[in-house]
């Protein structure tokens, strides 16, 4: 719901358990009254609800005042006399800033706003807009807010116009961010609660305590088999920032941040998300000034991604969605989770079980036959597999990664029968048949370079170079477009595919085209996105009923701009157990379970060398999307035996744990023994499954309590448990936990967990409300 202020441009946006409250004071800066949790909507300038700030900073900064610094705007062009980071920067021809807004008209509709053809969130049944001009130009801006209420997200756009009727009239647009964000809006910056990491660091000597350090940023950081792993920062004066220049928003930083203050816990506290729906180049960033104020920028890299926008023209910044929650970060997580599981997710796919998935991979890598696949799938389908994914290795010449990329036929040295056979023969054996992809890739050892030497990104007179032996195509281009959505398509209708794995393996260097218009090289980063996800909507919506997963190099590239479209992503390469705990522990600040792939694998482990038992591997895949990536052939009696008791007991309780409520409870970062922790809870809080891992015993630990969430504190339940040992045993006893306990017991004291004096300990526990009390 969105209600507008009698006489003033001020609106509030009322979501769940939380108000944005945004305005445009002297007609020209929009600005951020209040973001945070619910307030009455301000409709009258003498009634409840007035806004007590408003009054003061109209009076406080008249037409022609300097000091437009100090305003927490919402959206800020560089030129005048706020100093901070902008939100854009925008040349005119003389190469002079322009940067004076004026307010044409502020509306609210119904319906979801107009957005562009990069990934967007069509839902909201109202919008706001904000038409600006800049003074003395053709230019409009169009700033829209859109309200997903049930969640708590508020979606934000802008799209910069050149609508000037001199056609010589054309601007350069140096910095376009999707939103500017004052997040310190009514609330004291420096020195607020202390207790947290800035506090603690000025206790320790370490200097004083810093002008605007009450906020600390969260983001998830990392490289290829270490993806996504939280880092907690309090702020200093100066800009703390991430963001990618690799042309994919990259394994090194996910376009998401939240700003918490340092009292905030995974339970309790206010949290303010920001991410980007893009995965391209972005910066996002949190500014500290020096009146202790913080503000975050979120949107295109400016150093990579650059535009001229001649009249007639329009440039769309990506949407940004910003979540806000009192209930810590597990809350702020739910405002996300929902954001994925219930918006951008393809529709016929939103709540579907994801089925149990074997990978060749692992198994195979590019050294597969019909015969060999078929084996694996037999096997696989004696276990309770579902579905069999036939990796890379299948088309061209591709031994290894050194060819053949760009040629997407079947090698009928290895497939005899073609794809067409494997699949009939995967289908006889009651499996979905999935294959791997690499669309936006070419070798320079395959036909289509030879054919097409201009088709991949490249700047004249530098050297092409390749990471992973492979270029990549320019998909700024409409005949590459082209042809990779008509040999998807054909391939996929003539094989009757059920599941496609879309790979992305190197960044992109050398972002430039043989076609772009003169003087547009710097807009190529943001062409390619564009033509990228041209070419995802239009396979995707052509088959919908084809589960699509993303993948770049593990989990690269996994954020809100790729969800539209793939269902799932694979999280990492990095399969060990014990590595995965961090990187789904972070992963999980983002994304719901069902989106999250996690396979079993064999041991040694590939990557690491490690030798998890069966058990621990087992259920620590169970956070995400439950699959395999070995040889079923290879696994003794004993070991098929539990694979295929693990399986029956996840798809009993599938939807529970790829759709349930998730809650992180113990972070594998902060202790030796990488302790960690989580559940999923029924929307309806009658039954939950809880995961306990301590993959390094250390010695002399006392016992610790395990504290769950998310139950229902009123209610009774029953459980059973299982520790990682049995089930590696092949044990199948369930321990029945006693009880009823109270929801409200099993979360504030919380269960003594028995002694666990061995690595790779863990405990899985069920429970079920007891409908008799
Ligand atoms: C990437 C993926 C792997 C696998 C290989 C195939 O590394 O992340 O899962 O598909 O490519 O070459």
């Amino acid at each position: 719901m969105i209600e507008k202020h009698q006489t003033e441009p001020i609106y509030s946006i009322q979501l769940k358990q939380s108000s944005y409250v945004v305005g445009v004071a002297a007609g020209r800066f929009p600005y951020l009254l209040h973001w945070g949790a619910s307030i009455p909507a301000v409709t009258r300038e003498d009634g409840p609800g007035r806004p007590p700030l408003r009054a003061f900073e109209v009076a406080d900064f008249p037409e022609g005042d300097a000091s437009s610094s100090s305003l927490p705007v919402e959206y800020a062009l560089f030129g005048g006399a706020d100093y901070r980071a902008p939100s854009v920067l925008v040349r005119d021809r003389e190469g002079a800033p322009r940067s004076t807004l004026e307010l044409l008209e502020s509306t609210v509709q119904s319906g979801p706003p107009e957005l562009s053809a990069l990934p967007g969130v069509d839902a909201a049944e109202e919008h706001l807009s904000f038409l600006f001009r800049v003074a003395e130009t053709g230019l409009r801006l169009v700033l829209t807010y859109a309200a997903l209420p049930e969640i708590d997200v508020v979606l934000r756009h802008v799209r910069l116009e050149n609508r000037s009727d001199d056609p010589a009239a054309a601007y350069s647009v140096e910095r376009l961010m999707s939103v500017t964000v004052p997040v310190e809006a009514g609330r004291g910056g420096a020195g607020r609660a202390p207790g947290g990491a800035a506090h603690q660091a000025a206790a320790a000597g370490a200097g004083a305590p810093a002008a605007g350090s009450g906020w600390e940023l969260l983001t998830l950081d990392g490289a290829h088999a270490r993806e996504r792993y939280p880092h907690r920062t309090a702020l200093r004066p100066g800009t703390t920032a991430i963001g990618s220049r690799r042309g994919s928003s990259s394994h090194r930083h996910t376009p998401w941040a939240a700003l918490v203050p340092p009292d905030t816990s995974e339970h309790r506290g206010e949290a303010y998300g920001v991410g980007l729906l893009y995965s391209g180049d972005f910066l996002i960033e949190a500014e500290v000034d020096e009146e202790g104020a913080c503000r975050m920028n979120a949107g295109l890299h400016p150093d990579t991604t650059r535009f001229t926008l001649a009249p007639g023209e329009a440039v769309d910044a990506p949407q940004c969605a910003l979540g806000f929650s009192r209930d810590g970060l597990n809350g702020l997580s739910h405002c996300f989770h929902g954001l994925v599981a219930d918006y951008l997710t393809p529709a016929a796919w939103r709540g579907r079980p994801r089925p149990v998935l074997l990978n060749s991979w692992e198994a195979a890598y590019f050294d597969v036959t019909e015969a060999d696949i078929l084996e694996i799938g037999r096997t696989g389908a004696q276990l309770g597999v579902e579905l069999l994914v036939l990796d890379d290795g299948w088309f061209g010449e591709r031994n290894d990664d050194t060819t053949s990329l760009g040629d997407w036929q079947v090698n009928r040295k290895k497939l005899p029968g073609g794809l067409e056979r494997l699949a009939g023969g995967i289908h006889e054996l009651r499996l979905q048949f999935g294959l791997w992809v690499e669309p936006e890739m070419v070798s320079r050892d395959s036909e289509l370079y030879r054919a097409h030497p201009d088709w991949c990104l490249h700047v004249a007179g530098e050297p092409r170079l390749e990471s992973r032996n492979q270029l990549v195509l320019d998909l700024s281009r409409a005949e590459v477009r082209d042809w990779m959505a008509d040999w998807l398509t054909e391939l996929i209708d003539r094989v009757g595919i059920d599941y496609i794995k879309w790979d992305m393996n190197r960044y992109l260097s050398n972002v430039g085209s043989a076609v772009a218009p003169a003087g547009r090289q710097a807009e190529v980063p943001y062409r390619y996105m564009e033509g990228l996800y041209a070419v995802l909507g239009l396979v995707t919506e052509r088959f919908p009923e084809v589960l699509f997963e993303g993948c770049s190099g593990g989990g690269g590239r996994f954020d809100l701009g790729m969800m539209p479209y793939f269902p799932q992503y694979w999280t990492s390469d990095n399969t060990d157990a014990v590595s995965r705990l961090p990187i789904q522990y972070g992963s999980s600040y983002l994304f719901p379970q069902a989106a999250v792939g996690a396979h079993v694998t064999s041991v040694p482990n590939h990557q690491v060398g490690r030798s998890a038992p069966l058990g621990f591997r087992s259920m620590v895949a169970m956070a995400g999307n439950w699959g395999f990536e070995l040889d079923p052939r290879e696994l003794s009696e004993r070991e098929a035996a539990i694979i295929r008791a693990e399986i029956g007991w996840y798809r009993e309780h599938r939807a529970l744990l790829q759709f349930g409520s998730f809650y992180r409870l113990e972070n594998p970062l902060v202790s030796y023994s990488r302790e960690s922790s989580w559940l999923v809870v029924s929307r309806d809080r009658s039954e939950a499954v809880a995961f306990w891992f301590r993959p390094f015993a250390e010695a002399n630990r006392r016992g610790v309590r395990w504290r769950l969430a998310g139950l229902d504190p009123d209610r009774y339940y029953r459980g059973s448990y299982m520790r990682t040992e049995e089930v590696s045993s092949g044990s199948r006893e369930e321990h029945d936990l006693g009880g009823p306990l109270s929801g409200a017991e099993l979360m504030h004291r919380g269960l003594p967990l028995p002694p666990m004096e061995q690595d790779y300990a863990g405990i899985r526990l069920h429970l079920r409300a007891d409908a008799h009390l």
